[in-house]
């Protein structure tokens, strides 16, 4: 691993540190009352049970849904984003790395994220996050493709179905370039790196915008004894690349943002308009002549919203600087991106695009 990226820091979940004016909820106070406090700005501290928070919420939203009962795109918005401020006033406490109200989870990464602080208040939705992604990291992620079980490090975006891979995987199986140098960009929980190594790639340039992936992945490849193969680095796009690559790899963002980006998983969700045409110009730049660019994308886009462009397409139509050499699809199979399967879910098929630069430099 790079020596700058032993410094690195994790994301963490925001934290308070000193005492605080709050009320202090116990059973015998009414729901009601303490909700109508929190919508009003007051913070609440849940003082015995993990599960008086939940009730808390519960009630929290049933309060906002008889406000907010506008049902169209924009007004179930403003409902989320007042249900996001109201609860994040619903505070637990803390000490020595548990949380200290009774029969609540065991989530490793209070200790894991906050070896430095003793006693601090940290709100129940962040703890809800912390503890979700805690089941996930214990249990593992099984990937058939790799035969390998993942541990994705908090704040991380992991695959949760692989049809991707699999095409992937496919393609990479039928692969005759060179395979000395690879560029993963957006390297995540690291799978698409693992498949390059375990494809037979000898080097590889594994970066992400999100701090905690790399930390991850840097655990993940000291397990599998990868540490050879892969350079990490935290950055934008190919920020602190000086490799030329055979090929270049990125299963982006696959929605276009109508808000503003949040660090995290929300950057491995949807993309900024100005990321594709980044990515295709500094890729030309660090490709070699003979290499390709592997891109991962879904039609879901396109199946929500028949207007939307397709930032490939838009690419090969409006540059020259690449042509598309294949282009494969796929039937998704299972729900992901932790969104609910509907029905447009459904027609959405998984896509590889091979592309290969036009001019020769
Ligand atoms: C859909 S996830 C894919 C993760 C992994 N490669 C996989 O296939 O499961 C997209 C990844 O791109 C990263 N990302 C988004 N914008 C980026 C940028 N400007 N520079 C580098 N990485 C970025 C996200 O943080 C996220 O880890």
């Amino acid at each position: 691993m790079n020596k700058d990226l032993q410094s690195i820091q994790p994301d963490r979940p925001n934290i308070i540190t000193t005492e605080i004016d709050a009320v202090k909820f116990h059973r015998k106070m009414d729901t009601k009352a303490i909700v109508a406090r929190m919508i009003v700005r007051e913070q609440v501290i849940v003082e015995k049970f993990y599960s008086d928070g939940l009730e808390i919420l519960a009630e929290l939203k049933r309060n906002l849904s008889l406000k907010y009962t506008d049902k169209s795109f924009q007004g179930q918005r403003d409902y989320r984003s007042a249900f996001r401020e109201a609860s994040h006033r619903l505070l637990l406490k803390v000490k020595d790395n548990k949380l200290l109200v009774k029969k609540s989870p065991e989530i490793g990464w209070l200790e894991l994220l906050y070896p430095d602080v003793s006693e601090f208040y940290v709100s129940f939705p962040e703890v809800q996050g912390m503890n979700s992604s805690w089941q996930w990291y214990k249990k593992g992620i099984e990937v058939e493709t790799l035969n390998l079980i993942l541990h994705p490090f908090y704040g991380t975006y992991f695959p949760t179905r692989f049809d991707h891979l699999k095409l992937f995987d496919k393609w990479l199986k039928n692969y005759v370039g060179s395979k000395e140098k690879a560029i993963d960009i957006g390297v995540g929980s690291g799978v698409l790196s693992f498949q390059l190594i375990q494809n037979g790639f000898e080097n590889i340039f594994a970066t992400d915008i999100n701090k905690n992936a790399i930390i991850g992945v840097s655990q993940e490849c000291k397990r599998f004894g990868y540490e050879d193969k892969i350079t990490l680095n935290h950055g934008d796009l190919f920020e602190n690349c000086d490799v030329k690559a055979d090929l270049i790899v990125f299963n982006p963002p696959w929605l276009l943002a109508k808000h503003k980006l949040e660090e995290g998983i929300d950057k491995a969700m949807y993309y900024e308009k100005e990321l594709f045409p980044r990515f295709f110009k500094h890729s030309y730049e660090h490709l070699n002549s003979d290499g390709k660019i592997v891109l991962i994308f879904s039609s879901l886009a396109e199946v929500v919203d028949e207007k939307s462009t397709h930032p490939i397409i838009e690419e090969l139509r409006n540059n020259n600087r690449f042509r598309k050499d294949l282009h494969l699809r796929r039937d998704v199979r299972a729900s992901s991106r932790r969104t609910k399967r509907t029905n447009s879910r459904r027609k959405e098929k998984v896509e590889l695009w091979v592309l290969a630069p036009k001019l020769k430099k």
